[in-house]
């Protein structure tokens, strides 16, 4: 062993039992290893959420210096995010010493001005907006939408960026803090937009691929735009738009979608139930070996549609989605 020189210290890694939370105004202390959305939520600290699984953005807190490279709570951010020091509360593991800033919507997200809200069948809002600062996003993706500073709540973007504003198609919860708010706000109201994300988006590369597009519920808003992005980018292959039915009734956007197949022949427009569906994917020739698949709605939708399509020979790689998370 080297004599140690005098004075010198040795280079001790202490990991703290209870690292200390700084938070509006607060100082509280925390289990290493516990949920820091949790934590702050007990302590009384108001932290908007939805999701609780790191997919909506909702949580969204500023450390006065960047997390560890990897770190599970900056995973689904930007690099820029995560340069700036931010996180996601609901996947952080408390671990070291935190002096956290809410965000302000008002401050750092895009304002955007109501434009036309129309009551769908079925209980769905479609929602227009017109940003009032540069947004760049792709048809598909999806945007936080904030009403207050503690309301914030993902939407999926059913139109393209040279429509004249964004298009979101909502589902109304009667029990839906957002759904229910915004219904009753007028066209000229303010709301924020930010964290636009998400993989779901056509890519030109998938020019010559055909495209499965496969949609439940108020997914169907935003598979549109895909299709229409594709259609518009001059994708050569076909494309076929699968929507899940509750029953024998015709979904909300019916209508809508068949005068719009009928009127380009390189779409396909089905329909189908939870019963049937397994056998539709099965048939010969709808899933093509070379297909790029995308599934939107709920979890256990998605969840399920990864089977069948596997069956019929995707691969992992071929297959994108999109889980529509409500608040846990
Ligand atoms: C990436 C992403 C994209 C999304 N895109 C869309 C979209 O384009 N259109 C859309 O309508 N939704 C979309 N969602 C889902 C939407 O964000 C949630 O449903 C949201 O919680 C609704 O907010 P709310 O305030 O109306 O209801 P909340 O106040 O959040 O929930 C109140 C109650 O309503 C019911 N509820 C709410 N959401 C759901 C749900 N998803 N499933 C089942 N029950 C629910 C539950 O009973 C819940 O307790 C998306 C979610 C994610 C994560
Ligand atoms: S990302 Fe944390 S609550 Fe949704």
């Amino acid at each position: 062993m080297l004599p140690k020189k005098p004075g010198a210290t040795a280079a001790i890694s202490v990991t703290k039992t209870m690292p200390d939370i700084q938070i509006a105004g607060r100082q509280l202390s925390m289990p290493s290893g516990s949920n820091l959305l949790e934590g702050l939520l007990t302590a009384g600290i108001p932290v908007p959420y939805s999701c609780r699984s790191g997919h909506c953005q909702t949580c969204l807190l500023q450390n006065h210096k960047p997390l560890a490279h990897g770190d599970p709570a900056t995973s689904n951010l930007s690099p820029e995010q995560q340069a700036n020091g931010w996180l996601l509360a609901c996947q952080c593991a408390v671990s070291e010493n935190l002096e956290l800033t809410r965000f302000d919507p008002q401050q750092s997200a895009t304002p955007a001005l109501i434009s036309g809200q129309t009551q769908l069948a079925g209980d769905v809002l479609e929602l227009r907006l017109q940003p009032r600062g540069p947004l760049r996003y792709q048809a598909g993706q999806h945007l936080t939408l904030w009403l207050d500073d503690n309301l914030g709540r993902s939407y999926s973007i059913a139109s393209l960026p040279d429509d004249d504003g964004l298009v979101f198609h909502l589902r109304l919860y009667p029990q839906g803090a957002f759904s229910q708010r915004i219904q009753h706000m007028d066209n000229g109201q303010t709301i924020y937009l930010s964290g636009v994300a998400g993989i779901c988006h056509y890519d030109p590369d998938w020019h010559d691929r055909p495209l499965l597009l496969l949609a439940r519920g108020t997914a169907v808003g935003m598979l549109h735009a895909i299709a229409r992005d594709a259609l518009k980018q001059g994708h050569t292959a076909g494309i076929t738009l699968i929507v899940w039915q509750r029953s024998e009734q015709s979904g909300y956007w019916h209508a809508q979608l068949q005068a719009w197949a009928e009127q380009h022949p390189e779409v396909t427009y089905l329909t189908t139930t939870d019963n049937e569906s397994d056998q539709l994917l099965r048939q010969t020739g709808l899933v093509a070996r070379n297909a790029i698949a995308l599934v939107c709605g709920s979890p256990v939708f998605v969840e399920r549609q990864r089977k069948p399509l596997f069956m019929s020979g995707l691969a992992r790689r071929q297959i994108l989605d999109e889980a529509f998370l409500g608040s846990q």
